[in-house]
């Protein structure tokens, strides 16, 4: 079971499914679920398969649920807060016992909802609106719809996307330049991979973590969490957060958006209690343990992640090799590994994936960046300096650097040294 390491220092309280739980004010309400033991909290929309957060990074449906009568809302992007309501969706009976996993049971080759017992009279009628609730997610609101929010543009100096390594290093250099800064990022807090090192992997970023929380404090810089930058139409940057959307022109626009959670396909690899290391990484640096018997899979080409995790979970097993299956019903209970030495079978509580990372390339692909396809995927290319087009950078893991503090800040220092001065407003 998951448990706290630490006492809590500033204690709110939430509610799941009607269960008053005890969290840390703002960390992620996924991991508040997790911290309280509850590995499963959403289902598969069609086979009703259990499902648990395994990324904390908006690239899973493992943390969907009902906050606060909006549903659909991804857990992993929100901050816990005192009576949030949280309730499971798009099940019958409760998440642990959802009666419509029996369509997972009665369907084993798959099921194709949309012509069962089509065209037989009366049935088909029963059926529709049963394959409405097998597949359907969530309920709309029952309060007010909310009126649409005007979008509105506006010019911004330099915009760097993405408030990860890559994406501190390069602010903080054109602030040097005397640039006015502003950095989006659609997670909860800044610092993306560099705060998924717990432990003694965590020191290499300190002065980095500290520099840029300087730079906010001092109002060196804008930082704006919770806001993606959805798209690029030409020069313009659409920006959606929670003030509502912008469409952004910026004069220097640099891309450091990392890089998504290598995903290994395996036999249920999509079992509550199995994370991707890097979402381990930062729920350990929260202070939570995932279980008592914790796998770390170290996959060929993954790192740093699941080192760092296997250091400082309590009796964690570090196992190099690729893993062939998992095995459990509502969790994960063994995984099965292909090793060196040949084939090991290990009971766990949880399991902490490290695969390759893939760049994040779309944002740069929508830019125009040429893509070069290696096995992990699409790797944006640049010139020396990191420039896409004109005054378009990319910076970091989305362009294959290695998550690495000198070569962030060497992949960093080559983009801002290239600048031309900003063109005149
Ligand atoms: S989307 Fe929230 S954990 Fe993956």
């Amino acid at each position: 079971m998951p448990r706290r390491l630490e006492p809590l220092r500033d204690p709110v309280k939430l509610h799941f499914d009607g269960r008053a739980i005890v969290a840390e004010r703002g960390e992620p309400a996924a991991v508040s679920l997790l911290a309280a033991g509850h590995l499963a909290i959403a289902r598969s929309p069609k086979f009703h398969r259990p499902r648990g957060p395994a990324c904390l990074r908006a690239a899973c449906d493992g943390c969907l649920a009902r906050v606060d009568d909006v549903p659909n809302v991804m857990t992993c992007r929100v901050p816990a807060a005192d009576g949030m309501r949280i309730e499971t969706q798009n099940v019958v009976g409760s998440v642990d016992t959802d009666l419509l996993r029996m369509s997972d049971w009665f369907f084993p080759e798959g099921m194709n909802h949309h012509e069962l017992f089509a065209g037989v009279p009366g049935v088909q009628q029963v059926m529709q609106a049963l394959a409405r609730r097998v597949a359907g997610l969530g309920r709309l609101p029952a309060g007010e719809i909310e009126p649409p929010r005007e979008a509105h543009r506006r010019q911004v100096d330099a915009l760097v996307v993405g408030a990860g390594p890559a994406g501190m290093n390069t602010a903080l250099l054109l602030v040097k330049q005397a640039r006015r800064v502003e950095v989006v990022d659609d997670a909860l807090v800044w610092g993306g991979s560099a705060r998924a090192l717990p432990g003694e992997a965590a020191g290499p970023w300190s002065a980095l973590i500290e520099a840029f929380s300087n730079a906010v404090v001092m109002g060196d810089l804008r930082l704006r969490m919770r806001t993606t930058a959805a798209a690029i139409f030409g020069e313009d940057v659409l920006l959606a957060g929670e003030e509502g959307l912008e469409l952004a022109t910026p004069g220097t626009l640099v891309i450091a958006t990392g890089a998504h959670d290598g995903v290994l396909p395996f036999e249920g690899n999509d079992l509550p209690g199995i994370l991707s290391a890097r979402a381990a990484g930062w729920i350990a640096s929260l202070g939570v343990e995932l279980g008592e018997r914790v796998v770390v899979v170290l996959a060929d080409g993954g790192g740093p992640f699941g080192e760092a995790c296997a250091s400082v979970i309590r009796g964690a097993t570090l196992v190099k090799g690729t893993p062939l299956r998992a095995g459990g019903s509502s969790r994960v209970k063994e995984v099965t590994v292909a090793t060196a030495s040949g084939e090991q079978t290990l009971r766990c509580d949880a399991l902490v994936v490290d695969a390759p990372r893939a760049p994040a390339y779309e944002l740069a692909a929508q830019a125009g960046a040429t893509l070069a396809h290696e096995p992990r995927g699409f790797v944006v290319h640049t010139d020396e300096a990191g420039r896409v087009r004109g005054r378009v950078y990319a910076v970091g893991e989305v362009t294959g650097t290695a998550l690495h503090p000198a070569a962030m800040a060497r992949a960093a220092a080559a983009a801002v040294e290239s600048l031309a001065p900003p063109a005149a407003p």
